[in-house]
């Protein structure tokens, strides 16, 4: 029996990286998956795989960076699946912009992925998630716990992330747990995208363990605060980060 046996979770940015990983586990628990992305070659082969392994998913093409299109991913859902037990608000946008070439564009894409399509996603689907005595998880980052680690745009919108987890909490209390996990240097394609490993800067030397992570390492810790075994643990950002001292 697995631990998300009859659950439905959505999971935006589950094209790659650690919300792929995610995907995967949760399915592997008995979860009905939602994934999402703009890609849809990629959304497709974790679908795929899922259901090759047994698994039950769907895939929901939607860039949400363009506001417009976060209603197809609740449209989609509750069309299938009928409703929502977990959200995992995961999709992000990197920017490595200063401010002085920041443009409002780009500016407004960042915070639309990050944080707003995040808030609009939870709105559409608290009644779900309230009458399902559901869970939230919001993915931030170590750059929303200190401003060393992340260019402005990244930094200030994982703050949001930390922020919006703590209000979120209180305004879906009691039904609905709302927690977010704080990741360190996870080994992903955005991290890739920054300049691997070597773009880590201090962190893997102020780490006790020396090392970055795998995806799969976030997908348990998502898994557990998905689960009635974070019963008593709410409005919480879990650093799993190494235990990099910031
Ligand atoms: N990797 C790290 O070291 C690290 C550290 C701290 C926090 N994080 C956070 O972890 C989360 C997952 O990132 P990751 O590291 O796993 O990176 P990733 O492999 O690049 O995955 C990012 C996911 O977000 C989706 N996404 C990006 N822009 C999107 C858009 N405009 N519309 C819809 N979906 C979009 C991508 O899907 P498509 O490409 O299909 O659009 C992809 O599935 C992000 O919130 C990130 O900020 C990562």
């Amino acid at each position: 029996m697995g631990q998300l046996d009859g659950k439905v979770a959505v999971i935006t940015g589950s094209t790659s990286g650690m919300g792929r990983d995610t995907a995967y586990l949760f399915a592997k628990e008995g979860a009905k998956v939602v994934v999402t992305g703009r890609n849809e070659e990629r959304a497709k082969a974790v679908v795929d795989k899922i259901k090759a392994d047994g698994g039950e998913a769907i895939y929901v093409i939607a860039d949400t960076s363009d506001l417009s299109q976060v209603d197809r991913v609740y449209e989609t859902t509750m069309a299938t699946y009928g409703t929502c037990d977990i959200l995992m608000n995961n999709a992000g946008k990197l920017s490595v912009t200063p401010i002085q070439q920041m443009t409002l564009e780009e500016w407004t894409a960042v915070f639309n992925v990050n944080v707003t399509s995040a808030m609009l996603l939870t709105q559409k689907f608290e009644p779900e998630l309230k009458k399902n005595h559901g869970h939230v998880v919001n993915i931030a980052s170590v750059a929303g716990c200190a401003s060393h680690w992340g260019p402005i745009a990244y930094c200030t919108s994982k703050h949001a992330m930390v922020g919006m987890t703590e209000a979120m909490a209180r305004e879906l209390g009691p039904e609905v747990h709302v927690n977010g996990i704080c990741p360190g240097a996870i080994r992903t394609a955005m991290l890739d995208s920054a300049g691997g490993e070597a773009a880590c800067g201090g962190m893997i030397e102020m780490s006790p363990l020396k090392r970055i992570a795998d995806g799969s390492e976030i997908a348990t810790a998502a898994l557990f605060l998905a689960t009635d075994a974070s019963s008593f643990i709410d409005g919480q950002l879990i650093r799993v980060d190494g235990g990099v001292d910031c």
